[in-house]
């Protein structure tokens, strides 16, 4: 299946390619007159809601364009924050924009417990059907920035199952077997081709 990735970012293009291109699909970045769809994200609401609005609207700018054996993949993700009660959650683009990693670092200054989350939802629309999954991959956010590999918060978030290292300093392989959105994809795959018993 063609999968058109309603995204801009081309790391995400990349993690996905990995996973669903070894299935026999081809993923592929949706572009609009050669450039990604800008999709609004609805403030205020979980990352499932982002996610299923996101599909709506890139089902919606497409409408007609796309043949048969193609589909839309779009996806959500935010940092859940345990001592921040989720924050930023839902707002991590923007809070990433405004107040930044040195941003969150300043709101944790001196607290001990750094329990944090990954968490995203991939949703995939063809053919009217709708299919989702979600992975998460649980951490801490370090006292200071380091690496600079991946993207986003990676320089601040520690993965639970790794060595120490924040995601910004893990090979863009390491990454990929903690990612949370690898996990939503490789279930999204899992849905697309079960397993044979
Ligand atoms: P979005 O779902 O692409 O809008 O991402 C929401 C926010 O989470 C943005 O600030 C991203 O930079 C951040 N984010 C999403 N996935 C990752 C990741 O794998 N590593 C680091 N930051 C991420």
């Amino acid at each position: 299946m063609e999968i058109f990735f309603a995204t801009s970012n081309s790391h995400k293009v990349s993690e996905a390619a990995a996973i669903l291109d070894p299935l026999g699909h081809r993923v592929q970045p949706l572009l609009l007159n050669g450039r990604p769809l800008e999709l609004v994200e609805p403030q205020a609401e979980g990352i499932e809601e982002v996610a299923r609005s996101k599909l709506e609207q890139a089902v919606e700018a497409t409408s007609g364009m796309l043949g048969s054996q193609t589909a839309i993949l779009v996806e959500d993700c935010g940092l859940f924050v345990d001592s921040l009660g989720g924050f930023p959650g839902p707002f991590s683009s923007y809070v990433e924009s405004t107040i930044g990693l040195q941003g969150i670092l300043s709101l944790m200054e001196g607290v001990e417990s750094r329990g944090a989350e990954y968490r995203a939802v991939a949703v995939l629309g063809f053919e009217g059907e709708t299919l989702r999954s979600s992975g998460a991959c649980k951490g801490v956010i370090s006292t200071t920035a380091s690496g600079s590999n991946g993207f986003g918060y990676d320089p601040i978030f520690v993965p639970e199952e790794g060595d120490g290292r924040t995601c910004g300093e893990l090979s863009p392989h390491e990454k990929s077997q903690v990612s949370h959105r690898a996990r939503a994809l490789k279930g999204l795959s899992e849905l697309l081709n079960p397993p044979s018993k």
